[in-house]
């Protein structure tokens, strides 16, 4: 993709699923990476699929002194912020308890908000636009069972991500949401195989994505080639949500 052998790119929630495939395609298109997630370096086995151009920094992006030493990475210089890492928690409304909602809330919308402001400082000093891109899902259009808590952040990022366009786009930054269907990762390898079987048959391709074609839609949105491209919500989804 054009553009990106030069740019430095920071993805949270990189030790796993979308984030590790991301990574793994922005390195192959020549970025610098800054990874961010939860476990060790060595727990995460980051090292061995990036042996050069990456930094890792273990961080909870929900706990504030993660997100200052985050902000001094960030401060070093960037070019596009992706803003991947989520949860779910899900239960319906009557089981759904304060945490799992307030838990939800902060990984999937309060932290996407909080690094996109570090991230929209700092993209304006450096005066060379940037990219921001979030992780938003289908489920946002269409809600889901027992998960009144993850749509309303999804939902929520859409909102945020078209308020942020507005915004930032007269300082070339631009930003946009992916809203993956169902994709092959722990996150939707862990619900019952029934249930599985239900999605992909819904699908009108039959089949659940792969995380490296949410990786793919990533690279072209932070790319030069989505240079005219912002305020918009990719859905990759296999036709899941049409129109
Ligand atoms: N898999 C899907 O079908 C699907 C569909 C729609 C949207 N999404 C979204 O795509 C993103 C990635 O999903 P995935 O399926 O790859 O999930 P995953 O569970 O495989 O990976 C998520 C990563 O985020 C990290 N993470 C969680 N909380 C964190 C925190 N507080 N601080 C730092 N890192 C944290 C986890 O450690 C994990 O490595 C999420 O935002 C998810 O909501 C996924």
């Amino acid at each position: 993709m054009k553009g990106l052998d030069s740019k430095k790119v920071i993805i949270t929630g990189a030790a796993s699923g979308i984030g590790r495939a991301t990574a793994e395609r922005f390195y192959a298109e020549g970025s610098e990476l800054v990874l961010i997630d939860m476990p060790t370096l060595e727990e995460s086995e980051l090292a061995s699929l990036f042996p050069e151009r990456m930094t890792y920094i273990q961080a909870n992006v929900t706990n504030k002194d993660d997100l200052a030493k985050i902000d001094t990475e960030m401060k070093k210089g960037f070019d596009i912020l992706i803003n991947n890492a989520g949860i779910t928690r899900d239960a319906t409304i009557a089981k759904m308890t304060d945490d799992m909602w307030d838990q939800v809330i902060a990984v999937n919308l309060t932290a996407v908000w909080k690094l996109s402001q570090m991230a929209a400082v700092v993209l304006k000093e450096q005066g060379r636009g940037g990219a921001i891109l979030n992780a938003a899902s289908v489920v946002a259009h269409y809600g889901n069972f027992g998960q009144s808590n993850y749509v309303a952040t999804k939902a929520g990022v859409i909102g945020m991500t078209k308020t942020l366009a507005k915004e930032l786009g007269k300082t070339g930054i631009r930003v946009n949401a992916i809203a993956p269907g169902f994709i092959g990762t722990p996150m939707v390898r862990k619900m019952p195989e029934k249930v599985i079987t239900m999605m992909e048959e819904k699908s009108p391709l039959k089949r659940m994505g792969e995380p490296e074609e949410i990786a793919a839609a990533y690279a072209f949105l932070a790319s030069d080639d989505a240079k005219f491209i912002s305020g918009t919500c990719l859905n990759v989804d296999g036709a899941l949500v049409i129109g």
